[in-house]
């Protein structure tokens, strides 16, 4: 029995609309029950204009949810930009950070990714920080130093962080969206190197909870949750089908 409660995230990414969303919220509701609560965390993201019908479907249950980003500022002349103080408004619990599509995409830096956790944190809401090597990092051996680069970033934070507020998803990219997922064992592994990172960065690593996330479906789920530094997962397309979503949780609170 693993002494971190396990937590599952759905990452809905860009998908969704009013009314797709309430079929899901429907199922999830009526499947994701308290005593299932009990032994897993659960949080959805969705898009930001849904972070309202999210509290209005979750905000009677146990599960949380929260926003799949967050700016640097912290309030002003910012267009477009969604600040934390306004997440925590809609009741955000969680804000998803340094997502490799955020990093690859439009360009997200260590220190910016620092920057936006620090301005969530400073609301109170919870940091689950995305962390990852890319196919030409692991093929050519430089797993360790990225994963090292992208924790070492975090250590203006990390070190008297709250456990219940600081959470690191480990996603290879080269897993995310592919339907490839990493091993179990080279989860694990990863897992292990970012937690002595962790402690080295000054935060109480043995209690931080690290998720896997990548391809995760109901199938390897187990597989991955049983290993003994995998905390749960980062969920994205498999977050999207409730009976899929659902059978994750149920596997994280078995493992
Ligand atoms: P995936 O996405 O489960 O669709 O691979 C995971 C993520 O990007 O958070």
């Amino acid at each position: 029995m693993k002494t971190r409660k396990p937590f599952v995230v759905g990452n809905w990414k860009m998908n969704g609309d009013l009314i797709a969303n309430e079929h899901l919220f429907t199922a999830l509701r009526a499947s994701i029950d308290r005593s299932l609560l009990s032994q897993v965390e659960v949080a959805i993201a969705p898009p930001y204009p849904y972070l309202g019908q999210a509290s209005a479907w979750l905000g009677d249950t146990e599960m949380a949810w929260g926003a799949q980003d967050v700016a640097s500022f912290e309030n002003g002349a910012f267009t477009g930009e969604v600040s934390a103080s306004m997440l925590r408004d809609l009741g955000c619990r969680w804000v998803i950070v340094g997502h490799s599509e955020r990093r690859t995409l439009l360009g997200e830096t260590d220190d910016l990714i620092a920057h936006k956790a620090e301005r969530a944190l400073a609301q109170d809401i919870g940091v689950i920080v995305c962390v990852g090597e890319t196919l030409e990092d692991r093929e050519s051996d430089r797993t360790e130093s990225v994963l090292a680069a992208q924790i070492d970033a975090l250590a203006r934070f990390t070190s008297g962080v709250r456990v219940d507020r600081f959470v690191v998803a480990y996603e290879p990219v080269w897993a995310i969206g592919t339907g490839r997922t990493a091993s179990p064992e080279q989860a694990q592994a990863a897992h292990v190197f970012i937690r002595s990172r962790l402690a080295q960065a000054g935060a109480d690593a043995a209690r931080v909870r690290i998720l896997y996330g990548g391809s995760v479906k109901p199938a390897s789920a187990p597989s991955l949750f049983v290993m003994p530094d995998i905390d749960g997962g980062l969920i994205g397309g498999a977050s999207l089908v409730a009976e899929e979503f659902v059978a994750i949780c149920r596997s994280a609170a078995l493992a």
